[in-house]
């Protein structure tokens, strides 16, 4: 290979990396399996040696995920929405804590971010005995002997975690994030019920705890159909639930998700120096987290030697299947602190520790067909289409493509015969083409420029490798956002599942949710299985969903990044449907709790022109679309109804709404004969030089509150 050659394979194998990287530890949607990330990892770091090619930035020296990263699932919040001022929903540390608690925290008032007082490094990974026994090697080329033992663990498949207890009681929970810095995420933390916010120490120093946040996979099986039941996108394995679930904004949401956890290791390096002397192995750290209170796991061994190790691997193998949890492999550490440290670390892994992954479950088969999948959204995935084969258990007949980039990475054609892999993901990947020099292959994949579900022109989402279909009345797009629409957190309608929706799209008797209220029982009685009882009830249930609160309806709208808080929080600031159609992204954003993606996504929405129509059609049809706040105290206001306009000296606009709505009254956005008040502040407007054209009485904030007490 020439010097160029190099240089040019080096930017490539960098770029692939890091986007690789990108979309397991940033979006939790892997797009190649470790097994062959490492592949392309050794390539990049030979490469690198080989020609001194070497740089800091490179995928070589870096570990995984950022901080603040995004969590790209329809229904949850970007994390990096909530690092803006006041809003301290993930955990920064409040004021009533003491800052000197703090002194490893980053802390700013608006910080959601740690650097961690120990950088929580990544491990390297070995595939088989030779790679392990070299391992074993160079341990024993740099201490010059083998008197150090092996504490063999298994690898936890899910989020790592860093906890900081202070006298005692937990501080702070933060992930792993670049190693460096993660983001703090101690409410959602507090939520888990493995994790104790106490444990047994009082010596008075801090300790660090590291440990796996994870999900079984009975559970989160159950979870994930859970999931599907209400139109919700279901998670790809039980490490992005977990990943996804801890990095939401909504930790009342988080403590519903069956997360748990174990502690692998305990840092000393702030501890009380009798405790320190004291435990100077692995093994005598996990009977010390065991003695506080710490969740650690059974399944561990401490052995002498590394063909110790590898009869446990052995017998692991089948083993392993019968464990509640996803294991990829093993950790294997050295036992004694002495010998750690005189190995140390690289810039990405310690030289003590290392993982040895499992064989991942493979077949050979036939790539049939791609197909096209459109999303909710229009997001476009190609499918491969395979010929079935049995693979870990269970017949594979389709795997991800991800999208059209990776395909013409693998050249993956039609026709071909592939290897596919079961990595840990529920979905199968394809690994890689056998025979990309085999003759008579058929063309190279190509995204039509069509929606194949409807025809319209597909469009690439800027700065991603994905397609999208923009038309809202797309079939398989109305078919998902209408059975969002009916999923129990949004309009709760009984009795229209996925079969039903399916038949009435097909059928061309509805093309959006809203079409569902002109429906008759005439029209659903020709569908299968429907008798004219059940078409009755089904028609009275899409009748009584009109009225749902309007907080249900915003949500059921299916506006990406708007889940149930947000719409919640929404609804409480803008009162009705009229008024957040006309905010600006600014107002929208100023919501507490509301972040520039989830304001823009729903302006965008809202500046569709057919989606409005939509929108139109349902507020005819009698929605509510107004907040309805339970009256409490008196209801003073009954039959008035207010104006709001300028900035009032303490009430925000939001605690002005629910004041008069709460009291009987109602807001409108425009003075007219009608308005009973206008509600004036500072830099008032022209609704108050209109409401003194029309002779409506103006009440300044004291003159409000009076009234209504
Ligand atoms: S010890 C210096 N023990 O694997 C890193 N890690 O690939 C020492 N992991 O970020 C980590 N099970 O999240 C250790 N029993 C175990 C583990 C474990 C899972 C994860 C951990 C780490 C990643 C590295």
């Amino acid at each position: 290979m020439t010097y160029n050659d190099a240089v040019k394979r080096v930017n490539e194998l960098r770029i692939l990396l890091q986007r690789a990287s990108s979309a397991y530890y940033d979006k939790y949607d892997p797009i190649m399996s470790d097994r062959e990330f490492d592949r392309l990892l050794e390539e990049l770091a030979s490469l690198e040696d080989e020609f001194e090619l070497h740089d800091v930035q490179s995928p070589t020296q870096i570990v995984g995920g950022r901080a603040g990263t995004v969590s790209n699932f329809l229904d949850e919040v970007p994390i990096e929405d909530f690092n803006t001022p006041e809003k301290d929903a993930l955990g920064t540390p409040s004021n009533s804590m003491n800052p000197s608690l703090f002194d490893n925290v980053s802390l700013t008032a608006t910080s959601t971010i740690s650097v961690h007082p120990t950088p929580m490094l990544s491990l390297a990974n070995t595939y088989n005995a030779g790679e392990l026994r070299d391992f074993d090697r160079r341990c024993r080329d740099i201490l010059g002997h083998s008197n150090y033992t092996w504490f063999v663990e298994l690898k936890f498949d899910g989020m790592a975690l860093r906890l900081r207890y202070e006298s005692g009681k937990l501080v702070l929970a933060a992930t792993r994030g670049d190693g460096r810095k993660g983001d703090i995420i101690t409410k959602n933390v507090l939520t888990v019920s493995d994790i104790p916010t106490e444990i047994r120490d009082n010596s008075g120093k801090p300790l660090e705890i590291r440990g796996e946040a994870y999900m079984e996979t009975e559970a989160f099986d159950a979870y994930n159909q859970a999931r599907i039941n209400q139109g919700l996108q279901p998670f790809a394995n039980p490490r992005n639930a977990t990943a996804g679930s801890l990095k939401m904004l909504d930790h009342n949401e988080v403590a519903k998700r069956p997360i748990r956890f174990f502690a692998y290791d305990l840092i000393l390096n702030e501890a009380d120096e009798s405790l320190s002397s004291k435990i100077v192995t692995h093994d005598a750290k996990m009977h010390y987290l065991e003695s506080i209170g710490q969740r650690v796991c059974e399944t561990r061994w401490h052995v002498k030697s590394i063909d110790d190790v590898l009869t446990i691997i052995s017998d692991l193998e089948i083993s392993r299947k019968k464990l509640p949890f996803e294991t990829d492999g093993v950790v294997v550490k050295i036992n004694e602190d002495l010998y750690r440290t005189e190995l140390g670390s690289t810039a990405k892994a310690p030289r003590w520790a290392i993982a040895y992954k499992f064989e991942a479950e493979q077949a050979e088969t036939f790539i049939n067909d791609i197909s096209l999948q459109v999303g909710r959204l229009g997001t476009i995935t190609p499918v491969a289409e395979l010929e079935p084969v049995l693979l870990a258990g269970t017949t594979v007949r389709r795997a991800s493509l991800h999208n059209e980039d990776e395909i013409l990475r693998k050249d993956i054609r039609v026709g071909d015969r592939v290897i596919i892999e079961k990595a840990g993901e529920i979905i199968p990947q394809v690994v890689r083409v056998i025979d990309t020099k085999m003759p008579k292959r058929s063309v190279p994949f190509r995204m039509p420029e069509e929606c194949p579900a409807c025809g319209s022109k597909l469009e690439r989402v800027e700065d991603e490798a994905a397609w999208k279909c923009n038309n809202v009345t797309c079939p398989p797009q109305v078919r998902i956002r209408i059975e969002h629409f009916a999923s129990r957190d949004a309009l709760d309608i009984d009795g229209l599942g996925s079969s039903i929706v399916d038949q009435l799209v097909t059928a061309g008797l509805i093309h959006s949710y809203a079409d569902l209220y002109r429906l008759t029982i005439e029209d659903l009685i020709p569908l299968e299985r429907m008798a004219e009882k059940s078409a009755r009830n089904l028609i009275q249930s899409i009748n009584s969903s009109k009225k749902q609160p309007f907080e249900r309806l915003l949500y059921g709208l299916g506006i990406r990044h708007v889940g149930v808080t947000v719409a919640k929080d929404i609804v409480a600031a803008f009162g009705s449907l009229l008024r957040l159609r006309e905010a600006t992204t600014e107002e929208i954003e100023s919501v507490h709790g509301i972040g520039i993606k989830i304001a823009e996504s729903i302006r965008h929405f809202f500046s569709n022109p057919e989606m409005n129509t939509i929108v139109d059609q349902l507020v005819d049809y009698g929605l509510k679309c107004e907040y309805e706040s339970i009256v409490h105290g008196n209801a003073t206001l009954n039959g008035l109804t207010f104006v709001l306009t300028g900035t009032l000296p303490t009430l925000s606009r939001s605690a002005a709404t629910e004041l008069i709505e709460s009291h009987g009254g109602k807001t409108s956005v425009s003075v007219s004969k009608n308005t009973s008040f206008v509600l004036a502040g500072d830099a008032a407007g022209s609704k108050l030089d209109k409401a003194k054209k029309l002779g409506i009485p103006v009440l300044n904030e004291q003159e409000f509150l009076i009234m209504i007490h």
